[in-house]
């Protein structure tokens, strides 16, 4: 089987008109596991996210160099179709944008705009993806109903279902629970958990204890240069530098 889902940045530099904001970054997430990217609010780790799937091209003063590999195949080039890039990694953003139509039709969207389906397979769809986003039950008896009348953590639930729904390879997420209250967040967290094992999941995330609880390797930024990466056992308990480990203890923040 070949492997999908690779993600490798390589020299990566962005600026924002004369302001370096992330500075040689190389790394090498691996694929079927959860990375978490952590680091003081400024660092980049938003602009190392939106750089994956070319959300920088919407930004004017932003400049890219360098070269980040999807499955090896560089996707800074110009030439490459964005809207593919962007069907292969899901983004998950801070607050949940329901699209204004009914749950269903959020998920439906979509595998329709890709693909003709008959409506059982559709159907079929539905219940799959609201099922790996931990919703259908929750969901199963009202999915006429508008997605805006879900709770707040619901709605983030319906959002990743949607990504699901485009069956990208990647899930990238933008402090995907810093909206949501503590139950709510557990149950995105579980989710990402489950889904791991099939999707490359990057979480960035300023709660160190939930950098913990869901991550397999973590990457630690400060102020725009990566300084450690590694598996998250060594990187947030024991960690090389000593400002990951002014970070984690707390002393920088
Ligand atoms: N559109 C923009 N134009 C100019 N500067 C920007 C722009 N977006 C971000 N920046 C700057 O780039 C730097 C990195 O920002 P970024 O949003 O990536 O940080 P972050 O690590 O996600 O922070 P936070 O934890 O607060 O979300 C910051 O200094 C920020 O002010
Ligand atoms: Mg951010």
């Amino acid at each position: 089987m070949v492997e999908t889902g690779r993600l490798s940045i390589k020299g990566l530099n962005v600026y924002y008109g004369k302001n370096q904001v992330l500075k040689n970054i190389n790394l090498n997430i691996p694929a079927n596991s959860l990375t978490v990217v952590i680091g003081p609010s400024g660092c980049g780790k938003t602009t190392l996210l939106k750089s994956f799937n070319r959300l920088l091209d919407e930004v004017e003063e932003a400049r890219v160099e360098g070269q980040i590999l999807l499955d090896n195949q560089d996707i800074c080039q110009q030439e490459i179709d964005v809207t593919q890039i962007r069907k292969k990694m899901g983004l998950l953003s801070q607050r949940p944008q329901v699209l204004p139509m009914s749950i269903y039709d959020n998920i439906a969207f979509g595998p329709k705009l890709h693909q003709s389906l008959k409506k059982a397979k559709l159907n079929q769809l539905v219940e799959k993806y609201l099922g790996q986003a931990g919703l259908w039950d929750e969901v199963k008896d009202r999915l006429n109903e508008p997605a805006s009348q879900l709770s707040i953590g619901q709605q983030q639930r319906l959002c990743l279902a949607r990504g699901l729904a485009v069956e990208p390879e990647i899930i990238l997420c933008d402090e995907p629970t810093s909206a949501l209250d503590p139950q709510s967040s557990r149950k995105v967290e579980a989710q990402l958990q489950n889904l791991k094992i099939n999707y490359t999941i990057v979480v960035v995330t300023h709660i160190l204890r939930q950098a913990r609880r869901l991550a397999d390797y973590a990457a630690f930024l400060y102020m725009g240069e990566l300084i450690e990466f590694g598996p998250a056992s060594e990187v947030l308990t024991a960690p090389q530098d000593a400002r990951t480990r002014a970070y984690i203890t707390g002393e920088i923040s």
